[in-house]
């Protein structure tokens, strides 16, 4: 499409350009500042450009915002000067009907490509090879898949990246357990589809570090099948390959149940790197950054020291010459850069790993491999706590897992949209109750500040009131139900309909969707976009109750469609931004 790249200017960004050009017209010298302007409650919106303009050129706000306000009113539909020389504008009526019109005749509303194909990868999710993905792998999945599309969206070159922990030393305990226990059943295949291949290796690797626990010759045999894993034995290899793919079938359930994008092709786990580490490490070693600590090599940090005001080092070869996974990240961090030719490197893991990243980063800055042209950033993120306000734990004490808790989440969602919608077909009533439930979920999660800790609390989470991803859905679905009953098509908006104060928020509320992904793409911050919705939704609420639509007289009724559709799509589209499914009834 011709004007994909385009963009409907925001009326806000409009008005501040305006400001910008009357300041530079009344006072030449402070041509450039920031024009700060915002929506307000007085007026449509507000400049306080004058305080601190005032305060540079020594003058009276008052008398400075005067005199802005005399060369603006040129261009907007009205300004004054209120209190201490605030700025109060209005725009016409007809430039917020042509905002709306011209919206929803935009095939992306209006929002401009600004991403401009910057090569994004993106690292997220990466469960564990042969263990259960569980809830400290939610928010990774969630926040790294609502990031990959809101800069897909916004015409990055997203590549997708899942660092699966597949490989290390107790996978020679495993395969050397199974080995010796023939009769064990785990493949796919065998468990059927009401467990998980990986439930059955998780259960297994269990019964194996056991066994190495107290068994010495077992864990004599369980080193040597290590040995065998790292040399390539043919047999071994083979078991591994299996044991790798059939988690990753059991991963891909989840990703299908979570709707997220991650697909096999984004499958590229710390094996991959393994035939690049003693590369990696030779050039750190020849650059000087690497160097021998007791037998083994590290890299000391130039910025950050330990308790005891050292150094800190970061593990490049262990003294038994083993590779862990701070070696493994430097050799991703250089690939990604050298051969996916990434400028921007996203890495969505708790806080916990906050340090490692920081010295992965340093490092990579100091041999050469990240320049002042490409970013590096770890997106870090907060606990899910359970209802004590401790890390969030079963019953008996042990780690949720994420089928589990989706599970428990789409019951929950079951009986509320059950309880509003009794006469839903059994077949529907399970399909809205998986969207709602994980898209409850996920909401929650997205709408959260991200370094904050959430408590997984299913009853708020799927509250039909307040700021959840229930709330939207059937907000948005309420609309489609009014359009369906007004059975008109999209008739052409005119322009010359005076607008109602609630019909004036909501076209003036639709106008600042850039606005909000911007903030997202920013700050990295999906709640940004949630806090959006949440009052758009309620904005629209105030509309539909104050301004009757499908009873008022033509052009008024049509008009009102069109800001009904363009809410619509606007929920839509922003709920799919952070991979919620937004049905059109519930
Ligand atoms: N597998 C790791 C874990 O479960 C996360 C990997 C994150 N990505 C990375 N490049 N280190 O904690």
């Amino acid at each position: 499409m011709g004007d994909q790249g385009s963009e409907v200017l925001p009326l806000l960004g409009q008005v501040a350009a305006a400001v910008s050009e009357a300041v530079g017209r009344v006072r030449p010298e402070l041509e450039g500042v920031d024009p700060v302007v915002r929506r307000s409650d007085r007026a449509d919106f507000q400049s306080n450009v004058a305080l601190p303009l005032a305060k540079r050129v020594q003058g009276k706000p008052v008398e400075l915002a005067g005199e802005i306000a005399a060369v603006l009113s040129a261009t907007v539909a009205s300004v004054e000067v209120s209190g201490p020389g605030f700025l109060n504008i209005g725009v016409a009526d007809s430039a917020i009907w042509a905002q709306v019109a011209a919206r929803l005749g935009h095939p992306r509303l209006g929002v401009a490509a600004s991403e401009a194909g910057r090569r994004t990868v993106i690292d997220y999710s990466a469960p564990n090879v042969a263990k259960e993905m569980h809830v400290g792998h939610l928010r990774t999945t969630i926040i790294g898949d609502s990031l990959a599309r809101v800069l897909d969206f916004l015409g990055a070159a997203v590549i997708r990246q899942n660092h699966l922990g597949d490989w290390g030393t107790q996978f020679g305990m495993l395969i050397q357990y199974l080995d010796e226990h023939p009769d064990t059943h785990w493949h796919q295949d065998e468990v059927g589809s009401g467990s998980s291949a990986v439930s059955a290796l998780d259960t297994l690797y269990k019964a194996a570090r056991k066994e190495f626990d107290v068994d010495t010759e077992f864990a004599d045999r369980a080193r040597a099948r290590v040995v065998a894993l790292q040399s390539g034995d043919p047999a071994t290899r083979a078991a591994w390959t299996t044991i790798v793919a059939e988690s990753e079938k059991a991963f891909d359930a989840v990703y299908a149940r979570l709707g997220v994008l991650l697909t096999a092709d984004d499958y590229v786990g710390e094996s991959f790197y393994n035939s690049m580490l003693a590369d990696t490490i030779a050039e750190l070693v020849d650059k000087g950054i690497a160097v021998d600590s007791d037998g083994a090599l590290v890299v000391f940090s130039e910025t950050v020291t330990g308790p005891d005001d050292k150094p800190v080092p970061l593990m490049v070869r262990k003294g038994d010459g083993g590779y862990g996974y701070d070696t493994t990240d430097l050799a991703t961090i250089r690939y990604r850069l050298a051969h996916l030719h990434a400028e921007r490197l996203l890495y969505i893991t708790d806080s916990r790993q906050a340090l490692h990243f920081r010295l992965i980063f340093e490092t990579a800055r100091r041999a050469g491999w990240l320049t002042p042209s490409t970013e590096a950033e770890h997106i870090a993120f907060g606990t899910v706590l359970g209802p004590d306000g401790r890390p969030f734990k079963t019953r008996a004490g042990g780690t949720v897992r994420l089928t589990d808790l989706l599970d428990d989440a789409v019951a929950h969602a079951r009986a509320i949209v059950a309880e509003k919608n009794p006469h839903l077909p059994a077949a529907e009533l399970d399909e809205i109750a998986e969207q709602a439930g994980i898209g409850a979920v996920k909401y929650a999660d997205l709408s959260t500040s991200r370094l904050k800790d959430y408590t997984f609390d299913l009853d708020r989470m799927v509250a039909l009131t307040g700021n959840t991803g229930v709330y939207l859905q059937y907000a948005h679905a309420r609309i489609h139900s009014i359009l369906r009953k007004s059975d008109a098509g999209a008739s052409a908006i005119d322009p010359t309909v005076a607008l109602q104060p609630a019909e004036r928020a909501l076209a003036l509320g639709l106008d600042a969707y850039n606005d909000a992904i911007t903030q997202v793409a920013k700050t990295l911050e999906p709640h940004h976009l949630c806090v959006y919705l949440y009052n758009l939704a309620r904005t629209f609420t105030t509309f539909y109750e104050t301004c009757p639509v499908r009873t008022a007289p033509d052009p008024i009724r049509a008009n009102r469609l069109a800001l009904c559709h363009l809410t619509a799509r606007t929920l839509a589209h922003g709920l799919s931004l952070l991979g919620i499914p937004a049905p059109h009834r519930m």
